[in-house]
């Protein structure tokens, strides 16, 4: 799959890591705001409480990259690490509406990728809606294979897809 965001070759721990269409960066407590925003324009259901965002934004075993354009937070996803863990958790992953189609969720999952690689983990795992195709094709596009489904897993019902991308076996493919 061709990006359309362009990322740098930067640690995303060490701040700014990337330049073009999309500047991927860890987040900060003062983020919060600009996360909080993105996630109310993304999500109607399995949507983060402020609370928890700020709670979790405090975390040492939680990190959240964002991508900017322009100056302006327009994604992030948030990964989820257990000490001694090799597989690190892509928890949740949202772009605002309007900078949708330009390769920004690309991008932040690569970061994410880097990200799990510099903390020693060979893999992230996720789970998503069976029903979000537009998610599905993203994680399928970055490497993602479907373990196993879980009918039944979210409260409404839906079924979920557990996904995992070998991030140890992509190195080199990480743009
Ligand atoms: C899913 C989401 C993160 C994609 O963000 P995005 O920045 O538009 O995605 P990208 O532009 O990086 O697209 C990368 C790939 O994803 C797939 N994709 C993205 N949007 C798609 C859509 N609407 N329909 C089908 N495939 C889509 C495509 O394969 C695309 O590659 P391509 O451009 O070469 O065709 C975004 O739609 C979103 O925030 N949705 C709401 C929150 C959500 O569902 N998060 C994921 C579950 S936690």
């Amino acid at each position: 799959m061709t990006p359309k965001a362009h990322i740098g070759n930067g640690a995303p721990d060490a701040g700014v890591v990337g330049a073009g269409a999309a500047v991927i960066r860890r987040a900060g407590r003062g983020d919060l705001d600009a996360i909080d925003q993105i996630e109310a324009a993304s999500f109607t259901v399995d949507r983060f409480a402020r609370r928890n965002l700020a709670r979790l934004l405090g975390s040492a075993s939680a990190v959240f990259l964002i991508a900017e354009r322009e100056g302006r937070a327009v994604g992030y996803v948030l990964l989820l690490f257990r000490r001694g863990a090799k597989a690190a958790r892509l928890y949740s992953l949202a772009v605002q509406p309007r900078s949708r189609g330009a390769g920004v969720a690309s991008a932040l999952v690569q970061a994410a990728a880097r990200c799990a690689i510099e903390r020693g983990c060979d893999r992230l795992r996720l789970e998503v809606r069976a029903s979000n195709g537009a998610a599905v094709r993203l994680y399928e596009g970055e490497g993602f294979k479907i373990l196993k489904r879980s009918p039944g897993y979210y409260v409404d019902g839906e079924t979920a897809l557990h996904m995992e991308l070998r991030v140890d076996k992509r190195k080199d493919r990480l743009r």
